[in-house]
């Protein structure tokens, strides 16, 4: 396994921004990784676990650690039956062509998730999700390199706190666990409406009634394709923000100044606001800041077009931030993770 020393992040995420890290080492086998974690240790260094970068914002001063590339592969049938299969999918896989595998064994659960740009590992962690799926729906378990212990542990689905873009790995336990593989318990049947509204909009335009796995996976693929930049065109992490969650209370005020406010209850007195509407609303939607373009598909999406590097990333997420409070008094989220 070579270790190789400062390496531009910028290079290794698809935002095209971030300095040196002084580490950096690609992990095929769980030997490999429990043998630089625990050289890590000894050196008292930090650890980032990356995998392909599409969900990271690095800093201009870079890394002061060590990064690992996750790159455990894996694609194992654990159970099979008539009515559904449970796979073992190493977490440096690729995510979209795992999704793609499962289309084609006719599994259904994560074919709305399709050509999401990631790996697998790094799916439970921000518990993506799309077009009405997301990775809590179907995943039955993972194993993790538990860093404080140095042992592998298996988690169960609850034990991974899953909520809207969010799970232990991203909060209360970050950096302490290095997903390993997830297993997931997919379906034998077809997909079934209904449909994410947007994905049910373009079966209709289309006059499609008839719903197989490769159906839904074509139609999300063609809609992300509309709404999303290609990271190797142009570079952007997906959503930036995370839709808005507020209290119900706070709606009949909020639709005072929003009268037309799209709103997605979530049945458990909240509700999600689209953020990427509050930004349209806000006349941001389009607009260059500090070398940062509000993507004029999608006002969720930030492109870099020409920022310096973090420092206007930050400066771009901020004021947009503040507009958003100061307009709507709505305190909006910053998605990807910070690679610090
Ligand atoms: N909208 C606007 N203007 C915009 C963007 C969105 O009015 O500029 C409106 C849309 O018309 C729609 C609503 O906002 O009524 C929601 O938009 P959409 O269905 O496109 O989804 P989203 O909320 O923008 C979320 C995920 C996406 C995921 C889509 C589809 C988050 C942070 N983002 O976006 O995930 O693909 O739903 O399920 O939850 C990602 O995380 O990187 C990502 C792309």
């Amino acid at each position: 396994m070579q270790i190789h020393t400062q390496i531009p992040l910028k290079n290794y995420t698809t935002m095209r921004i971030g300095g040196p890290t002084r580490f950096m080492a690609d992990v095929h086998t769980i030997d490999e990784l429990k043998q630089l974690v625990q050289t890590a240790k000894a050196k008292n260094l930090r650890l980032f676990v990356l995998g392909s970068g599409s969900n990271v914002i690095a800093h201009d001063e870079g890394f002061d650690g060590l990064v690992i590339r996750m790159r455990i592969l894996g694609f194992e049938i654990i159970e099979d039956n008539a009515t559904y299969c449970v796979l073992k999918i190493g977490a440096g896989e690729d995510w979209d062509a795992t999704v793609k595998k499962t289309v084609d064994m006719r599994l259904s659960g994560i074919e709305a998730m399709s050509a999401i740009p990631g790996t697998v590992g790094a799916s439970p962690v921000q518990n993506v999700g799309a077009y009405g799926q997301e990775v809590a729906d179907t995943l039955v378990s993972l194993e993790a390199y538990d860093t404080t212990t140095n042992e592998v542990v298996t988690l169960d689905n609850q034990a991974c706190e899953f909520s809207y873009r969010h799970s232990i790995f991203r909060g209360r336990e970050l950096g302490r666990y290095i997903i390993l593989n997830v297993t997931l318990k997919l379906w034998k049947s077809l997909p079934k409406p209904p449909f994410y509204d947007s994905l049910q909009q373009y079966f209709d335009d289309k006059g499609i009634n008839i719903f197989t796995h490769q159906i839904v996976r074509d139609a999300v693929i063609a809609i992300r394709a509309e709404k999303l930049p290609d990271p190797k065109v142009l570079a952007n992490t997906g959503s930036f923000f995370k839709n808005a969650i507020i209290e119900n209370w706070r709606l009949d005020d909020l639709r005072t100044k929003l009268p037309d406010l799209k709103s997605y209850d979530m049945g458990d007195g909240t509700t999600k606001i689209p953020t990427g509407w509050l930004i349209e609303k806000a006349g941001l939607k389009g607009q260059l800041l500090h070398g940062m373009r509000v993507y004029d598909k999608n006002a969720l999406v930030l492109v870099n077009e020409s920022a310096s590097g973090y420092v206007d990333l930050a400066s771009a997420r901020d004021e947009i931030i503040a507009a958003i409070r100061d307009n709507y008094q709505i305190i909006i989220e910053q998605e990807p993770l910070e690679l610090a």
